[in-house]
């Protein structure tokens, strides 16, 4: 197999790169991959002059940060800049995202017109939102996930924005780690970890019978897959002890309790409050969040606007 280079210089994975077949090509990918850590995240935040309008520069920075991290910290409110107006964010957002090569949203249950999720605590739990009652929209803590773990393999949630308009008086941090960063933990440690994370019915996510959501059956599939088209690597997973089943075999409960350790120590986890005026650009990444104290004064409670995408975000510009 040969490797190519991207203008960025990252290597661009083929589709049998994560095989565990694969040997020398996997090597010099894991030693790019490495090399490009750590990060101090507070100081490579990428500074966007206007959001609505943003500069190739600009969109270079995160597009090269996308490539090598998977994910890139924006701040379109550093420069004193006024916060985009409520009525204006589905469309800012949007409008961003598609100069990254993002378009195809997905079509969520608790999307509001332009694609976009508010995420907040204060949301009733009528038939009317159907965010109500989802720990997403409460004050408490997130444990480990990729988004959309739980979705159809048609409806991979491949990149999202996450864009802070207000942040909380305490707590709401994230913890972030790229899915190509646990791999390699995986793989550094036991290779059958890795060969056990991509069987086919690895993590199964029970149907979900909810009244408040459409019905959805059981989600069956791998933790690790491979897109054949761009050789990308995709993660399903959530840490979340109850609804999830794990196939019941030795290794992959060894991967997994293995994997729970990682998402503690790693080394390379990247922790971050967004600001307002702040986001996260990704292409689905782990996350998490701390449970937060909103500030008493109305209007000053924690949201995040979230859009996501079934494409990953473009690898040059
Ligand atoms: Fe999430």
């Amino acid at each position: 197999m040969t490797l190519s280079n991207n203008k960025n210089g990252q290597i661009q994975p083929k589709h049998d790169m994560f095989s565990v077949q694969c040997s020398n090509a996997y090597d010099a990918w894991r030693e790019q991959r490495l090399g490009g850590y750590p990060v101090a995240w507070d100081e490579s935040i990428v500074t966007l002059a206007d959001m609505m309008n943003p500069s190739d520069t600009e969109l270079l920075r995160i597009v090269n940060f996308c490539a090598k991290y998977n994910m890139a910290i924006y701040d379109s409110a550093s420069q004193g800049q006024k916060l985009i107006p409520q009525k204006d964010i589905a469309a800012a957002l949007a409008g961003f995202c598609a100069r990254l090569g993002l378009t195809s949203m997905e079509q969520h249950r608790s999307a509001q017109l332009g694609g976009v999720v508010a995420i907040e605590k204060n949301v009733g739990d009528g038939p009317s939102d159907r965010r109500g009652g989802y720990i997403p929209y409460t004050d408490k803590p997130l444990s480990w996930h990729t988004d959309g773990y739980y979705n159809a393999p048609v409806d991979r949630i491949r990149a999202m924005v996450l864009h802070c308009r207000q942040d909380a008086l305490e707590g709401g941090v994230s913890e972030l780690l790229d899915p190509e960063i646990v791999y390699i933990r995986l793989r550094d440690e036991n290779i059958d970890y890795v060969k056990a994370f991509m069987h086919p019915q690895a993590m199964i996510i029970p149907e979900n019978t909810d009244p408040r959501s459409p019905y959805r059956p059981d989600s069956v599939g791998p933790v690790f897959e491979v897109d054949e088209k761009t050789g990308a690597l995709h993660m399903r997973y959530s840490a979340r002890a109850r609804n999830i089943i794990w196939r019941d075999d030795p290794t992959t409960l060894k991967a997994r309790d293995f994997l729970t350790e990682v998402l503690k120590t790693d080394p390379l986890i990247a922790r971050y409050k967004l600001k307002s005026g702040q986001g996260v650009i990704c292409n689905n990444v782990l996350h998490n969040r701390t449970g937060f104290i909103d500030a008493s004064d109305a209007g000053a409670t924690r949201l995040l606007y979230r859009i996501r995408y079934k494409e990953r975000i473009r690898r040059e510009l």
